[in-house]
């Protein structure tokens, strides 16, 4: 192997979120409330296979374990089976998570999982069909209740259901989602709203603190579980009367970046050292063949000193990111 990636502040990275798409089919209003739209002028031409196994293969050899395949709505690719089949090939490759809106999941989720995927996360903003649809802009509660059902009966043991916290939207909702995971293996997770450039009156309006969640949840006998080493950005809670979790991510919270373990490849193949950061760094050029492998971790490795050791939200600055589609989260 070669030396893993490392950044000045001696943070390692052995997770790679990997954008296939920015194509969404949903319309969350904190994310693309108007539907999809392409960037005016610019091809839409996302990362094919051979690109995504040469990136991929790059990343492992220097350490990267876990790869979770992001977009947009990435199984909105016709090739998205196929894409989990690459990367669960690639040697030093442990664990393929992907983060999906659900909407193909009854469906596709036990062909992706034969694919290799070990790893889900789906989004479900609230457990009212109504609410759900009008933060989602889609009526399909029931089928992405549906598609965690078939996740399950597909083999996955646990499965990872975000929430985005939204003041008055489904920040009233906690004892009805505690209800939900009694009996569900399943990793609840709040996540808190966070700024990015194409929201303004939405974020003062809606953004609701998840300290005060993390204070009731001490205060009901959960327990904060131990990190692992390749867990993404949730603090997890157990209780002994729950089967489910609870994960809170605070993206606010003192001390969120310490742990950041994560580098990201937008869709169109460029690296991004945060998920707000500046423009991205071009890895294309050193996708289209194999001979350039050496060339491509020089480039993740000259990069990577500059990542910032934190974020810069708290500021209101959310760098070049309009939205976590374009970025993959
Ligand atoms: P696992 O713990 O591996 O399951 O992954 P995860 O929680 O990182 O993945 P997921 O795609 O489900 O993301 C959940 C939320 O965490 C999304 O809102 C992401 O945007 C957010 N998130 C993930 N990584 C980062 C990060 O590096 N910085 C910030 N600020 N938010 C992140
Ligand atoms: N703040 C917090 N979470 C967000 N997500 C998308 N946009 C935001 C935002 N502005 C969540 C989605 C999905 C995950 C990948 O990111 O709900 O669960
Ligand atoms: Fe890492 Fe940036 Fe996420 Fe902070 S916001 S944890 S620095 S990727």
């Amino acid at each position: 192997m070669a030396q893993q990636f490392e950044d000045r502040f001696h943070r390692q990275f052995y997770y790679l979120r990997l954008s296939v798409t920015d194509v969404c089919n949903f319309r969350c209003q904190y994310c693309l409330p108007d539907g999809y739209r392409p960037e005016p002028g610019k091809p839409t031409g996302f990362l094919g296979l051979d690109e995504i196994r040469r990136v991929v293969e790059g990343f492992a050899m220097c350490g990267t374990n876990k790869v979770r395949i992001t977009g947009g709505e990435p199984s909105m690719r016709r090739d998205f089976t196929e894409i989990i089949e690459t990367v669960a090939s690639t040697p030093g490759i442990r664990d393929v998570a992907t983060t999906t809106n659900g909407y193909r999941l009854k469906k596709q989720v036990s062909a992706w999982r034969e694919a290799g995927l070990t790893k889900l996360n789906v989004s479900i903003d609230s457990l009212d069909p109504k609410m759900f649809h009008l933060i989602t802009g889609e009526n399909r509660f029931h089928d992405v209740m549906a598609g965690i059902d078939a996740a399950f009966a597909s083999g996955f043991e646990q499965v990872k259901v975000n929430t985005v916290l939204l003041k008055n939207r489904n920040s009233h909702d906690f004892r009805q989602f505690l209800a939900w995971i009694k009996d569900k293996p399943i990793q609840l997770r709040f996540i808190e709203l966070m700024q990015t450039g194409q929201m303004d009156r939405f974020f003062a309006q809606y953004h609701q603190s998840g300290v005060s969640l993390r204070n009731q949840l001490l205060a009901e006998g959960w327990q904060l579980a131990q990190r692992r080493l390749n867990d993404g950005p949730a603090e997890v809670y157990q209780h002994p009367d729950y089967l489910g979790e609870i994960g809170l991510i605070l993206p606010y919270d003192d001390g969120f970046c310490e742990s950041c373990n994560r580098l990201r490849v937008s869709a169109k193949g460029k690296l991004h050292l945060c998920l707000f950061g500046e423009a991205g760094v071009e890895l294309r050029d050193l996708l289209a063949n194999d001979a350039s492998q050496d060339a491509l971790i020089a480039r993740i490795r000259e990069s990577l000193q500059s990542k910032k050791k934190t974020h810069f939200l708290h500021q209101g600055n959310s760098g070049m990111t309009p939205h976590l589609a374009s970025i993959g989260g």
